[in-house]
């Protein structure tokens, strides 16, 4: 087993004889000309390993093997790393290191007959089984790995004598018989004896597989890993000790096995490790068949092995070592190998044809025994992209009734459908914790019928089982054909066991209303040919994961309607989304997240994806009050019907929001300019400052970031001194952030504001003796994307008054904070006490429709207008006015301001909690309910954690938060929901946030210095 894994030591294998500290070092300084080297001695199987760090910093790994290896087995080993390193492109491999003498076995007759040390360069980086989270990525590089190794042994030579070992896969058998009476442990016994019966159900086609030389323990010792950008990826693989000519499916199934280890779905884990393996190695079709039992067996055989050894030694190592085994045996057992099986060939892409399928779809059922009886048929859509959900909230059970009736028309006279794979909406959930996938998709077809109304059975069948709770009745079809099974979950008054029901006859009739799904009269039947998924049970949803597996193992009976086989709806996938909008969308458009979702749907707080799995939304900037308010969307979609045209007709729409506008504003702050977007609106700004001022300069706070325009990205030093940036434009001054968790003055600085603006002022001032004094400063008053920097109380204003001192306009961007967020005031700089020159704001204006403005005086706007026309053709259209004015409405009437208060202090009062818990947790600062939490990775060097940051973002998501990093180190998560966000999705957040933290890979990888940027 392994070399490097401490947890994999045979206490007391290698008591007696293994080298001292001195004699290893008299070895290294003999054999390999390093002295005075540190070590540290590892853990191994049968060999005694140390990890050597020379002086010159390179760091070795000695193995030093006992008297039974013989050289020619070493010699082969070193033969196949070497053909490892040369064939195996992308995978690190250890380099051996020859003795001075030349020779890569170095023999130590005097320290025992027949014992050897070899050295290899060591390779950085953490056992994949101490990575916590194994995102798909990794687990797909995992079967990659294995793929390009046994890609790289396909034609290397058999050993000449192949010793046995305990570890080898086709002697599963012979393996567990000799290990299975230690195990005192009943629960684990039985799943052991359900998994080797699998094995055994497949054991005759080993014969028949082909073999090869294949490393064969790529367990999760072996396998090294490193981190790019915060994401895990393969960097290695180590210790050929267990190679062998065998199998070649044994390579796989090792590595699906480990990968199941620590899992909320192993099956799905093993299905996405193997089917990458099956990308560059194609598996045949025995292969596929016998590799799930082959990886589950082999978790077995870890299990068997390691508690008799234990036994022996009567060492208490075992229990240590079945920490994560046994979890995942009892999760195993729980699986049907049918089901893994089809769920290994979907992720394969290899489906099996389904008779009963194409047999049902041709039994060709006349009306007469059609369960639709005549009536007319409606296909209803449930999954999150249906219109159904578009007016409605689906958790209203009441609402969702009415409006399915509605839908339906006449009851009586129609039966709804809903198709056989389809998400619901009505299951949508968060994943759990740890990544467990809520099960939304619903197998088999659905059918709305009149509650109390007769349900025909189609086609003959004997009844099986009988409904009770949540068990569905079940038929057994086909005597003459193929049989196949039908389950039949919301029928009552199905005739007692083994009763015989014709075609045309009555099963039962329609349950009332249907508990798990809150739909009246719904009858769902599903059909399998496998008779064991029928006594077993089917389940009614399944997760998304499962969809493919699940559509080969069960079949929607459309014939029993009467109905044509139905061609399947294809939903694109996340992945098909994200190809699509590679191909066509500039790559510097960045998206959030690594592995992003695929959005569908947003209500509230909430925001869906095609799968039904649910995210909060503690992100986002625009949604200001909430998604999808009825208010809002009836706003627009009425200004649409009537009228909707360019800003240089006359029309009171624009006039009356420019009122509402400014009426938020202090005097004389009342001429507004409708524009689109805020980076459209801060490039007005600076138009006028420099028209007005005839001034060319403008300074800025390091780290802003005010826009995409030309201009504007010139005035913002979040981008031009960031990736790709040119550095700031001659007209560009900064001054600097004041940021009191890392800037010259603190938090315990009560003068912090007055110095950082004496630091500002200086900046202007010396731009006016120069000659050249600004045009405009402007700030925002709470910086956003610099990383929530909470301006000092006296700074705003002592900047402003310096701007004034040398007739510099001061621009207040209020694009991303204003409109309440800030709570103690609608607009960020009144807490500061000062008036601007201008005032420019977007985002939270048209909760997501793209509507921004600035304001400015009467005065300075006169000056502005030489004559030029000013014309912005969608700017302030009357859509965008309606939509406006609605916001506003909203966040008067829902009292959203105040709402930002409590909440945002609640939010802050949790998360100082949570920082006083969580050391990565450096500094948490907020205004109202915009909130950042600064992570570091040590909280007195305060050394940014941005990796860490990325991949925090990534776990909250996949466990259905949203959140993202920002600030000038990127290591800030950014909290600015929609304002409606509550007490409640304050606990949600810091809840998942400490389990995300707590997560012992982020804080092993601080610890290991492992991340490369
Ligand atoms: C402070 C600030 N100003 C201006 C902008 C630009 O707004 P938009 O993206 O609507 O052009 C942003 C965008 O993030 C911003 O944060």
């Amino acid at each position: 087993m392994s070399a490097r894994d401490v947890l994999e030591r045979e206490p007391g294998s290698q008591a007696d004889d293994r080298l001292t500290g001195r004699q290893v070092a008299d070895l290294m300084a003999r054999a390999f000309g390093l002295n005075d080297v540190d070590q540290e001695h590892l853990g191994g199987e049968l060999d005694q390993n140390v990890k050597i760090s020379a002086r010159d910093g390179r760091c070795f790994l000695l193995k030093i093997s006992s008297s039974d290896v013989d050289l020619d087995s070493l010699r082969w080993q070193n033969a196949l790393l070497a053909n490892l390193g040369a064939n195996a492109p992308g995978v690190r491999i250890p380099e051996i290191v020859p003795g001075l003498d030349g020779q890569e076995i170095v023999a130590l007759a005097d320290l025992g007959a027949g014992r050897s040390a070899r050295l290899f360069v060591w390779i950085d980086g953490c056992a994949l089984g101490e990575v916590e989270y194994h995102p798909p990525a990794l687990l797909q590089e995992l079967g990659s790995m294995a793929g390009t190794i046994v890609g790289a042994l396909a034609t290397f030579r058999a050993p000449a004598r192949q010793t046995r070992h305990e570890w080898d896969l086709s002697r599963a058998r012979e393996v567990i018989a000799d290990g299975i009476d230690a195990v005192e442990d009943p629960g684990l016994r039985a799943d052991v004896g359900t998994i080797m019966g699998w094995y055994d159900d497949v054991a005759d086609l080993l014969d028949e597989l082909p073999v090869q030389v294949v490393h064969h323990d790529l367990n999760d010792a072996n396998v090294l890993v490193d981190f790019d950008k915060g994401a895990p990826r393969i960097c290695g693989v180590i210790d050929a000790g267990d190679a062998l000519h065998t199998i070649r499916v044994a390579e796989i199934a090792v590595c699906a096995g480990y990968a199941m280890l620590r899992k909320a779905d192993p099956l799905l884990a093993a299905a996405t490790v193997i089917s990458a393996f099956d990308a560059l190695v194609p598996l045949t079709d025995e292969e596929l068949t016998v590799v799930f039992p082959l990886a589950a067996a082999r978790l077995c055989m870890n299990a068997t092995t390691w508690i008799r050894r234990t036994r022996d030694s009567g060492a208490p190592y075992g229990k240590e070592r079945m920490r994560d085994t046994a979890p995942a045996l009892r999760q195993i057992a729980q699986l049907v190998p049918e089901v893994a099986e089809a769920a290994i060939r979907a992720a394969c892409g290899r489906s099996r044809r389904s008779s009963a399928r194409s047999w049902v779809a041709s039994s060709g059922l006349g009306v007469a025994t059609s369960i639709a009886q005549g009536r007319s048929v409606v296909e209803v859509d449930l999954s999150p992209e249906s219109d159904l959900f578009d007016e409605l909230g689906w958790s209203d059970a009441e609402a969702l009734r009415q409006r399915i009736s509605l839908f339906l028309g006449d009851r009586d006279r129609t039966v709804g459908v809903i198709a056989h794979l389809a998400p619901s909406l009505l299951r949508s959930a968060r994943r759990a914790v740890g990544t467990d996938e809520p099960a939304t998709v619903q197998l088999g077809l659905g059918l709305l019928m009149p509650p109390g109304g007769v349900v025909i059975l189609p086609s003959d069948g004997v009844v099986e089982q009988l409904p009770s709770g949540n068990r569905p009745a079940v038929l057994r079809h086909g005597e003459q054909g193929a049989p196949y099974w039908t389950s039949w979950w919301g029928v009552a008054g199905v005739p007692a066991i083994g009763s015989a029901v014709h075609a045309g006859s009555v099963l039962g009739t329609v349950a009332a209303s249907d508990r798990e799904n809150g739909l009246d009269g719904l009858v769902q039947v599903v059909g399998t040919e496998s008779r064991t998924l029928a006594e077993r049970g089917l389940p009614r949803f399944v997760a998304p994961s499962e969809q493919t597996a699940w559509g080969m193992l069960t079949f929607a009976p459309l014939a029993l309607l009467g109905l044509p086989p139905a061609s399947p709806v294809h939903r694109r996938t996340v992945d098909e989304v994200f190809a699509a909008r590679h191909r066509h969308i500039g790559r510097s458009q960045r998206t959030y997240y690594q592995r992003p979702m695929n959005l569908v749907r947003g209500r509230g707080v909430w925001l869906y994806d095609e799968a039904s799995f649910a995210y909060l939304d503690s992100l986002n900037n625009v949604t200001h009050v909430g998604h999808a308010d009825e208010r809002v969307t009836a706003a627009a979609r009425r200004q649409m019907m009537k009228l909707n045209t360019n800003s240089r007709f006359v029309y009171d729409g624009i006039g009356r929001y420019a009122e509402r506008i400014a009426a938020t504003l202090p005097p004389p702050l009342d001429v507004v300019f409708l524009v689109c977007t805020g980076s459209e609106a801060n490039d007005l700004a600076l138009r006028i400052a420099r028209q007005v001022t005839g001034r060319q300069d403008v300074v800025v706070i390091d780290g802003a970031y005010h826009g995409n325009t030309g201009a504007v990205t010139g005035i913002s030093p979040n981008r031009y001194k960031g990736p790709g940036g040119a550095g700031a434009p001659a007209t560009t001054h900064e001054v600097p952030i004041p940021d009191r968790y890392r800037g010259r003055f603190g938090y315990d600085d009560p003068d912090a504001g007055s110095k950082y603006a004496a630091e500002a002022r200086a900046v202007i001032n010396g731009l006016a003796a120069a000659g050249k004094p600004p045009a405009a400063f402007i700030a925002e008053s709470l910086m956003g994307t610099a990383g929530n920097i909470v301006l000092p109380s006296g700074y705003l204003s002592g900047v402003f008054a310096a701007a004034r001192s040398v007739g510099a306009l001061r621009i207040s961007d209020e694009v991303q904070v204003g409109v309440g967020r800030m709570g103690d005031a609608f607009w960020g700089f009144e807490l500061a006490g000062v008036v601007p020159d201008i005032v420019t704001m977007g985002k939270p204006l048209g909760n997501g429709h793209p509507l921004a403005a600035l304001v400015t005086t009467r005065e300075i706007a006169d000056a502005f207008d030489t004559g030029m026309k000013y014309f912005n053709t969608f700017g302030g259209n009357p859509v965008s006015c309606a939509i406006g004015e609605a916001v506003l409405d909203i966040v008067e009437h829902d009292e959203l301001q105040a709402r930002a208060r409590a909440v945002g202090a609640y939010f802050h009062e949790q998360l100082n909690e949570l920082r006083a818990r969580q050391p990565m947790i450096g500094d948490v600062r907020a205004h109202g309910l915009y909130l950042g939490v600064e992570l570091v990775r040590d909280s007195a060097a305060k050394e940014p954690a941005a990796l860490e940051a990325m991949l925090v973002t990534e776990l909250m998501k996949d466990r259905g938060v949203l959140v993202f990093p920002n600030g000038v180190h990127d290591n800030v998560l950014k909290i600015k929901p929609p304002m409606i966000f509550g007490r409640e999705h304050v606990d949600l957040y810091v809840e998942t946030l400490d389990v995300v933290l707590s997560l012992p890979e982020l804080s092993r990888r601080q610890s290991k210095g492992l991340l490369h940027d």
